[in-house]
């Protein structure tokens, strides 16, 4: 076998989460409606950051950078991946967060506010989990940067 043929390229596997995410859910509303639309995903995001300010495995990384730009562009993001009207235009996972070095546990740190923050929103069970699918595949561009 040629090894362009070689089915190791993580894109199609990454395609197909954000698509079958973005899909819509059972009742047939997007990710994004589930999510409670724009309020929904600033109420989520910024109670995500709130969270990550006050865990003190993950406080560190976030003291000195700015909050309301990392709020804009997180609200982007999340908008744009669960089938929002929105355009992310902020850097690739692995620029944002190249220096930090961030390692699994405090990766496991941020997903855990970001769930608690889901949770605290008001957000259903089944939209959290489709969030989570979302964001897992960027896991390997994010840690050890
Ligand atoms: C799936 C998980 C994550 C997503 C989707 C995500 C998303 C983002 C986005 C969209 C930005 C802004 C990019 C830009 O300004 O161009 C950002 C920046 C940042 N992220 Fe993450 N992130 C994740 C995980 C983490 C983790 C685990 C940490 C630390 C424990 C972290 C800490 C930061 C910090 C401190 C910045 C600001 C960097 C700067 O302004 O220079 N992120 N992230």
């Amino acid at each position: 076998m040629r090894s362009s043929m070689l089915p190791c390229t993580p894109l199609p596997v990454l395609l197909l989460v954000v698509a079958c995410a973005a899909t819509p859910g059972p009742g047939g509303r997007s990710l994004y409606e589930d999510l409670g639309g724009q309020p929904g995903v600033e109420r989520l995001v910024t109670a995500t950051v709130r969270l990550a300010h006050s865990d003190k495995r993950i406080s560190f990384l976030f003291e000195k950078m700015n909050d309301a730009e990392l709020i804009r562009q997180l609200q982007d993001q999340i908008c744009y991946l669960s089938g929002g009207p929105c355009e992310y235009k902020g850097r690739s996972m692995s620029e944002a967060h190249s220096g930090m070095d961030i390692n699994e546990a405090e990766f496991d740190a941020f997903v855990e506010r970001l769930t608690d923050a889901m949770v605290g929103t008001g957000i259903p069970h089944s939209a959290r989990n489709r969030l989570l699918s979302l964001l897992a595949p960027m896991r390997e561009e994010i840690i050890h940067q």
